[in-house]
């Protein structure tokens, strides 16, 4: 198992899959490519089922929450899932935060100790380390959501951008061993799977309180970014569908879905 990865790693790591890569669903590896996201969308259009897979060793042109960029150079897992959730469960799902919790979970399986920030950042230390973005549309009657993930596993410092090189970190710049990007990608898949089925057969509480207890500002006072305003107030939960739970300073509690999330007053 080395350090990069090619089409046979990442067909040997969906081998204990439930859904991902089985029956009719594409598994693809790129060395590069522009965008997981794009390519993913692209075999969906052309009927790939839920469980189809992209994999790629960097992209040229990776894309990051809030229209942003995703810098993915090699070092890194890239991958983008192709899930078609029915109303029912895309109703119950916190698909992006069920996304990043599994992320966490197999990087601390690898032996480091990420920490989540609502909705979807991991980061180890002060720096991010891992995103995670959802892309949904609908497809006739039915929904596509591509779910899209980056894990900076050896990506040495100066192959970020210099503007990233003080927010952004990987694995092994943050002083952790690097796993095997097959065994990450084996183990994120199965977490990630065992919590989507959960959700998909009507569970799933566990996923709020497992990511709830990796949100270090949660019961902390909080500023939120939202598109036109900002608030603050205390971090006060998770909704069922992962949204964040904001107290104000008269007691009201209101859900947000979307915003950036920081820390005032204290660490
Ligand atoms: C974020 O802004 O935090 C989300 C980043 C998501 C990046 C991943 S890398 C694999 C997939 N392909 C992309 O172009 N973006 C996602």
């Amino acid at each position: 198992m080395g350090a990069t990865l090619d089409q046979d790693a990442v067909r040997l790591a969906t081998g204990g899959c439930q859904f991902v890569g089985a029956g009719d669903a594409k598994v693809e590896y790129l060395d590069s490519i522009d965008s997981t996201m794009r390519r993913a969308a692209a075999l969906a259009a052309e009927g790939a089922p839920e469980g189809s897979l992209v994999v790629a060793g960097e992209q040229t042109a990776g894309k990051g929450r809030l229209g942003r960029g995703w810098s993915s150079p090699s070092g890194g897992l890239y991958l983008s899932l192709v899930l078609r959730p029915d109303d029912a469960m895309l109703r119950r799902l916190p698909a992006t935060l069920l996304g990043s919790l599994a992320v966490a979970e197999s990087l601390e399986a690898a032996g480091v100790t990420p920490h989540l920030k609502w909705p979807n950042d991991v980061f180890l230390g002060d720096k991010k380390v891992a995103g995670v973005l959802g892309e949904l549309s609908r497809d006739g009657e039915a929904h596509l959501l591509v779910l899209g993930v980056g894990i900076n596993v050896s990506t040495a410092p100066e192959a970020f951008p210099p503007e990233l090189q003080d927010v952004a970190t990987s694995v092994a710049s943050s002083g952790g061993a690097p796993p095997p990007l097959q065994a990450l990608l084996a183990s994120f898949l199965s977490r990630f799977e065992e919590h989507f089925e959960a959700v998909r057969h009507g569970g799933g509480a566990g996923i709020l309180s497992s990511a709830s207890a990796r949100m270090p500002l949660l019961g902390k006072p909080i500023r939120l970014r939202l598109m036109n305003e900002t608030i603050e107030g205390t971090a006060s939960g998770l909704s069922a569908t992962g949204g964040l739970v904001v107290e104000g300073a008269d007691g009201s509690h209101r859900v947000y879905v979307a915003g950036e999330v920081e820390g005032v007053g204290g660490p």
